[in-house]
């Protein structure tokens, strides 16, 4: 189903506007390579997805946005205003929610190395802790009943279970079967729940799953779904809350924006699964948390770079721009499709590779792409940057992280 939703570009007579307001007149007051953002969309997607839970009948759906995706702290303290809550994979990111006002009962912390101190400081970071460590081993576990035993204190957790689906998606970032490093197989959590010493200072609230990201097909988390609730009617714990993780993709391309489950479809596909395979087997009504990253903020963001200068080899021509891999790692890293559009549209186009400073052939935004013949100087905006741009920025070629600017 096509994403209808507005996003901030859109050229006025030829020119790029983001949010109604001239390109080259932003550009003017920041220099590229810099992020930009879009608080009105930001804001559009986050209740978006939220009233469609609560419109698909999820109970008492909590938005636990996953701060990998982007953890500047204007997002996080709007989200935070939205009601959000947080899901984080590091202290950096748990300092980072609680910084920006989030509840640590709104909370949960995923992640598969999570170390001693990692774990100390979410146990006394309120009164209760986290709303819930999302446990991906039994190791982890034991070292949270330690660490919880040595300071009184009760840890909530939550097992993610890997609930061996093979999610339609680039490989890399498919993350629900046992060939990969997370969560916990049905046996074993089955097992562990058997065993009281791991359970002395900690207790389960939850289960969880997250089996992929830039998820386009919804099969498999159906499948996933489905799982999960088999798992959580059949031991017997009344249980606060099932996460149903994050995952849906936003379109990069035509080619995706023809097959992408909207947020309205996913969370009707959600619910459907939710009420099919476990509110109809049960009285018991754990509520939903949602770990969404990239659908919140992916739209919200495009990266804005200026030519360099081009060249030719023979019959290849290159656009080079001051943006580079370091900037925005998604074309090298996944081979992404990230549309790169010129601030000024023109009739005659020249076929041409967008590429980067940084001293790698992978340092390319787009291979044989449509634009005008740009002079050095002239703005470019790669768009859809808003989710794993900033945060996956890195100084390689010693080079500064972009600023970003939100409007
Ligand atoms: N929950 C957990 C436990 C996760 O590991 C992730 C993402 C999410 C939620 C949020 O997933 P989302 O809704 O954003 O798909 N760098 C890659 C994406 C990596 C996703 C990692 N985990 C990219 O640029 O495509």
């Amino acid at each position: 189903m096509k994403n209808i939703l507005p996003t901030p570009l859109q050229y006025k007579k030829n020119s790029l506007t983001f949010d109604g307001i001239a390109l080259d007149k932003i550009a003017k007051k920041h220099s590229t390579p810099f992020y930009l953002y879009s608080k009105k969309t930001l804001d559009l997607y986050y209740k978006t997805f939220f009233k469609a839970a609560v419109t698909h009948e999820i109970p008492s759906p909590l938005v636990c946005y996953a701060v990998k995706a982007n953890s500047n702290s204007e997002v996080l303290g709007h989200l935070n205003k939205l009601g959000s809550g947080a899901d984080v994979v590091s202290i950096g990111e748990l300092k980072k929610a609680l910084k920006a006002g989030i509840d640590p009962q709104k909370i949960v912390f995923s992640g598969v190395a999570k170390t001693a101190s990692e774990i100390l400081f979410a146990l006394k970071c309120s009164k209760r802790g986290i709303y819930s460590f999302n446990v991906e081993s039994i190791e982890e576990l034991e070292l949270i009943n330690q660490i919880a035993l040595k300071e009184k204190r009760i840890a909530r957790v939550a097992f993610r279970l890997n609930p061996q689906v093979n999610a339609k998606t680039h490989k890399h970032i498919s993350t629900g079967n046992k060939t990969h490093k997370f969560g916990l197989l049905k046996s074993d959590i089955i097992e562990a729940l058997a065993v009281p010493s791991f359970w002395t200072h900690t207790t389960l609230v939850g289960l969880s799953i997250h089996i992929g990201s830039q998820l386009t097909d919804l099969k498999a988390t159906v499948s996933a779904i489905k799982e999960l609730s088999t798992l959580a009617l059949g031991i017997d714990i009344p249980l606060e809350f099932l996460d149903v993780g994050g995952g849906l993709g936003i379109d990069y391309t035509q080619a995706e924006r023809a097959k992408l489950a909207s947020i309205d479809t996913y969370m009707k596909t959600v619910s459907e699964a939710l009420h099919k395979y476990y509110y109809s087997k049960t009285e018991h009504t754990p509520r939903i948390v949602f770990e969404p990253g990239r659908i919140l903020v992916g739209k919200m963001g495009v990266l804005v770079s200026s030519v360099v200068r081009t060249k030719t080899s023979d019959n290849c021509h290159f656009t080079i721009i001051d943006a580079g891999m370091n900037d925005l790692i998604r074309p090298a890293l996944y081979e992404a499709h990230h549309d790169v559009l010129p601030a000024t549209k023109s009739a005659k186009l020249i076929i041409t590779d967008i590429v980067g400073p940084i001293c790698e052939t992978s340092d390319c935004f787009g291979t044989k792409r449509k634009l005008p013949s740009l002079k050095a100087g002239e703005l470019v905006v790669i768009d859809n940057a808003g989710a794993y741009g900033h945060t996956m920025a890195s100084h390689y070629n010693e080079r500064k992280i972009a600023n970003e600017i939100f409007l």
